[in-house]
């Protein structure tokens, strides 16, 4: 059975772990409607996110963030990307889960920084020594991470197309959330 007809699906992992265009060829696979929060906070606000954190500030992009993973819930055959700090906030893990199968991209800290050091659109990353900011970031956050999971896979040394298929195969022995 199609795991997007009783669940949807939600991709969470740090920056640059290959959340949206995993999401895109999984949403295509699955026959499923990709929808991305960041997308959502930015078609809600008019604004491009590093402007938000830029003017607004952390606090107001994750209470935009929150508004936008809560406008999905109740929706059915979604894939859903999520934006790397998500999990941050406790009620957000709740809803992620509530919202569907929640799968955790991971990859090696030093894959990260390659993929995430090739454009400037992270303003988390825009401090004095940015590959020690993804160091404490991915220290801090992957208990979050873990916590929010059903299943996981690593990224680190594959194409998104063949992490889009290891999701479908780990998901045909999804139980459900029961
Ligand atoms: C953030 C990750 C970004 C975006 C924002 C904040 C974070 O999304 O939501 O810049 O806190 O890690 P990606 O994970 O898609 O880069």
């Amino acid at each position: 059975m199609n795991t997007l007809a009783s669940e949807n699906v939600v991709l969470v992992g740090f920056m640059g772990s290959g959340k949206s265009s995993v999401g895109r060829l999984l949403a295509r696979a699955l026959h499923g409607r990709f929808v991305d929060t960041d997308r959502l906070v930015v078609e809600r606000t008019g604004r491009e996110i590093t402007d938000i954190f830029a003017t607004e500030g952390e606090a107001f992009f994750r209470r935009e963030e929150s508004r936008a993973l809560d406008s999905l819930l109740g929706q059915r055959g979604l894939v859903v990307a999520t934006g790397g700090g998500i999990v941050t906030v406790p009620k957000n893990v709740e809803a992620l889960r509530r919202l569907g199968v929640v799968v955790w991209l991971t990859a090696e800290e030093e894959v990260i920084w390659t993929r995430v050091s090739r454009n400037r659109q992270r303003p988390l990353l825009h401090t004095e020594n940015p590959r020690a900011t993804v160091r404490n970031l991915l220290a801090a956050r992957n208990p979050h991470y873990q916590a929010a999971a059903d299943l996981r896979v690593d990224t680190s040394t594959i194409t998104h197309a063949v992490v889009a298929g290891r999701i479908c195969e780990l998901l045909k022995d999804w139980p459900g959330r029961g």
